[in-house]
């Protein structure tokens, strides 16, 4: 349909700027009228290098393929089995990624427990420590230990399945987490042993150690503690991945996990989101390739996350060389963040479904990042985990498709040769060949 309204037409005398174009200059009338930088929740939302520009090669005359109902394609992991008494046996590779209590609501986080254990995979606390829901609701729990140290309690370093020392996320490598004061409620203060109702930043680097030879004798403390029995996960916000993965397993890791620019946040400012970082699929390679020269690849295992959606995605990030990944963001809009449901409250915030990212307000429609009660009150835990559930299985099963058309009967068996690249950007970074060519920029 045509636009006649002569207000809303564009006149094609006029031009926009592609350097200053509508969002730039809002953002600077933004800035100049207010005085704050803006902070937001969500990911990277610029275009970026992504799985969607890779290709998988299906079987045909020079590989065959596997029968998808009558042929197993076997989707299980085990996480941490270098030192731990006790490693993680998930019966899918896709994990739920630490999200704090504070930044999510109680129920938000008992939904993602639920829905994690009924399809046999872990999830993870987050920045502000583990609640009672949490801990109750999840098979498997990684328990994360952060630079803040908010809410860190030595009874649930013991209570977890696994531990995961961050060092970054991929949103906001080099920067620490914020929590509004509007978010600080009695219970987030009381865990955080901060003041309610004042705005809170979380530490970017660790208090007492500053190395990996640091951190390796922070590794062993917390192995002592725990008996020796847990995994311990490192993660990083993917920056210089081939090094940093080196640092981790020198420092004592089991697991690794890197977490990419598309990576999810639940409070930063923009321009560390847009800005800082390397995308996810330029990460995994060099992650790879740190653990192979290691003689380490696959066993210390490597979790990748950073904008996550698909079935596609995990069976590309794993035909890479993950041997798990980890989803935020998506299992939020599986709860139910986002939906057209609430569209009318989304745009009354100034906002639309589809596009909401002010986490950081504390005013979710959907009940999932507040500390509201009564908004909180709209999140169905049973019925949240139930979707989440429902959601894990289609990945699951997405990514037992294309494995098969493959020929692989463990998704674990996807290698890069599965692969090609739809642009040069993707080849080069993903270290997979040009579609139709044997070319791989910088490589042959
Ligand atoms: C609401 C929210 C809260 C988060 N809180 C934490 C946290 O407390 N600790 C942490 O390491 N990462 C945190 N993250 C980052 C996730 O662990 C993960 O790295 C990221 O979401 C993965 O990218 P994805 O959202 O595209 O799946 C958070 C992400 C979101 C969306």
């Amino acid at each position: 349909m045509t636009n006649s309204n002569p207000a809303t037409t564009p006149n094609p005398a006029l031009r926009e700027s592609a350097t200053f174009d509508r969002g730039v200059i809002a953002e600077i009338q933004r800035a100049a009228g207010t005085g704050i930088y803006d902070i937001r929740g969500w990911g990277a939302k610029r275009p970026l290098p992504h799985f969607d520009d890779l290709l998988f090669l299906g079987a045909s005359m020079s590989r065959y393929p596997l029968e998808g109902y009558r042929e197993r394609c076997d989707t299980d992991v085990v996480l941490g089995d270098r030192n731990a008494k006790y490693p993680l046996h998930l019966d899918i590779p896709i994990t739920i990624a630490g999200m704090s209590f504070g930044a999510l609501s109680g129920q938000a986080k008992e939904a993602l427990g639920r829905g994690a254990s009924e399809v046999g995979t872990s999830t993870t606390t987050g920045d502000g420590g583990m609640t009672p829901e949490e801990r109750g609701q999840s098979k498997h729990l990684v328990y994360q230990y952060l630079p803040s140290r908010y809410g860190m309690n030595p009874d649930h370093l013991r209570a977890a399945d696994a531990i995961e020392i961050v060092l970054g996320q991929g949103a906001k490598p080099g920067g620490g987490g914020m929590l509004l004061g509007q978010k600080i409620t009695e219970r987030v203060a009381g865990m955080r042993t901060l003041p309610q109702g004042v705005d809170q930043r979380s530490a970017c680097r660790h208090p007492d150690w500053t190395g990996p030879d640091d951190l390796a004798i922070k590794i062993v403390e917390l192995r002592e503690i725990t008996g020796w029995e847990k995994p311990i996960y490192i993660k990083v916000g993917a920056t210089r991945t081939y090094y940093d993965v080196k640092l981790a397993v020198k420092a004592g890791a089991d697991v690794v996990v890197v977490d990419g620019m598309q990576g999810g946040t639940a409070a930063t400012q923009d321009v560390f989101i847009e800005h800082v970082g390397i995308p996810t699929l330029a990460a995994i390679p060099q992650a790879v390739q740190a653990l192979q020269e290691l003689d380490l690849h696959h066993k210390v295992q490597l979790v990748v996350s950073g904008g996550i959606r698909t079935g596609a995605d995990v069976a590309k990030a794993m035909a890479l060389g993950a041997d798990a990944v980890a989803i935020g963001t998506a299992a939020l809009i599986a709860l139910g963040d986002n939906s057209p449901r609430y569209a009318a409250q989304y745009e009354a915030l100034g906002s639309a479904a589809g596009c909401y990212d002010d986490y950081q307000d504390g005013r979710d429609p959907a009940g999932i990042t507040t500390q509201d009660p009564e908004l909180a009150r709209r999140l169905d835990p049973v019925e949240g985990g139930r979707r989440l559930a429902n959601y894990l299985r289609v990945l699951t099963m997405e990514a037992q498709t294309l494995a098969r058309a493959c020929g692989k009967s463990h998704l674990r068996n996807l290698e890069p040769d599965d692969l090609v690249a739809l642009t040069v950007e993707a080849s080069a970074m993903a270290r997979v060949p040009l579609a139709g060519t044997d070319w791989i920029p910088g490589r042959y």
